[in-house]
């Protein structure tokens, strides 16, 4: 894994289609926290092994500040991913921090990713182990084997969910994947974001939630990144710069939030080390060391979004 990218924040993820020169000109210049420029669905056939090139050019002449920076390949399922592989990663140099894999259906496949990557990174004078894999599930096969995909490498670095193709492969009668679905009573994929999440968390990755495709409805884009933000993931990725700034929003704490996760810490901090108590009152709730951890989550996504302590 990228040592550099593993912890920063992935509030939005922009997809940057490969084989545009423009669309990649202006990625820089949109404040998503991470942007990975994709070989993969956004690229058509006849432009693949062209957009190879025009990626590492934008890798290498660009100025990516200090975002997390993604290349999406083609699936091992199609003829593309291993010279996707070895041209991108062997060419375009340390600023590349990560490769993310779509339709991952077995941890034989990350294995596979992960040997390829350790060869390259030799021969391209990278250090060992500096690419990290996002893994991205969007198959009933990939959802049925998630727990052993994150656990298959220690390069992962997040996990994702790809709800267009994922609501293809499960033949749910939808044309249009990662909505909301009216008809439905309740979130169709529960079931799904919280299997995720379970294996993400277990193996101390980060959880990102895939495309709102209904991209210039930007409040039922509000509406629905709630459902994973509330659950627990980490992000979601923008189709357009419109969506970016709202996931920004979203995806991190309120400051009243900040500050009462700061409260929390400290009052603990103080019952358990200075009073020798486990629980203590902060207004009108019971607080104890469950609270504290809570509260922890609050901060680290907090600071990592820039918030700091409102003064008292
Ligand atoms: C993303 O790749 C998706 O299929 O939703
Ligand atoms: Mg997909």
């Amino acid at each position: 894994m990228s040592e550099r990218s593993r912890d920063l924040p992935r509030r939005s993820c922009l997809a940057v289609p490969g084989s545009s020169e423009r669309f990649l000109e202006k990625a820089p210049g949109i404040e998503a926290d991470m942007s990975f420029l994709d070989l993969e669905d956004s690229v058509a056939p006849l432009e693949k092994e062209a957009a190879r090139s025009k990626v590492i050019n934008a890798i290498k002449s660009l100025d990516w500040d200090d975002r997390v920076l993604c290349v999406r390949v083609n699936g091992w399922d199609t003829k593309w991913t291993y010279q996707d592989v070895i041209e991108v990663v062997g060419n375009a140099g340390e600023r590349l921090d990560e490769v993310m894999l779509p339709k991952v259906s077995s941890a034989s496949e990350i294995i596979a990713l992960d040997l390829l990557l350790t060869q390259i990174e030799a021969n391209a004078k990278l250090p060992a182990g500096h690419i990290g894999i996002e893994a991205q599930i969007e198959t009933a096969q990939g959802l049925i084997n998630v727990e052993e995909i994150c656990a298959a490498s220690s390069r992962l670095e997040a996990i994702v969910f790809g709800p267009a193709d994922f609501a293809a492969s499960i033949e749910m009668p939808v044309l249009t994947g990662g909505v909301e679905i009216p008809d439905y009573p309740g979130d169709h994929f529960n079931y799904v974001f919280s299997k995720i999440l379970m294996a993400g968390r277990a193996n101390c990755i980060q959880v990102i939630d895939g495309p709102y495709l209904k991209i210039r409805d930007i409040e039922g884009l509000r509406a629905y990144s709630q459902r994973s933000r509330i659950l627990g993931y980490d992000g979601k990725w923008a189709l357009h710069p419109d969506q970016v700034q709202l996931l920004n929003e979203v995806f991190s704490p309120t400051q009243e939030q900040f500050d009462r996760a700061s409260d929390i810490v400290e009052v603990y901090k103080n019952a358990t080390e200075t009073d020798r108590k486990g629980a203590v009152m902060l207004g009108d709730e019971m607080i104890d060391e469950a609270s504290r951890k809570m509260a922890l989550k609050f901060l680290s996504r907090g600071e990592r979004a820039g918030l700091v302590r409102s003064k008292t």
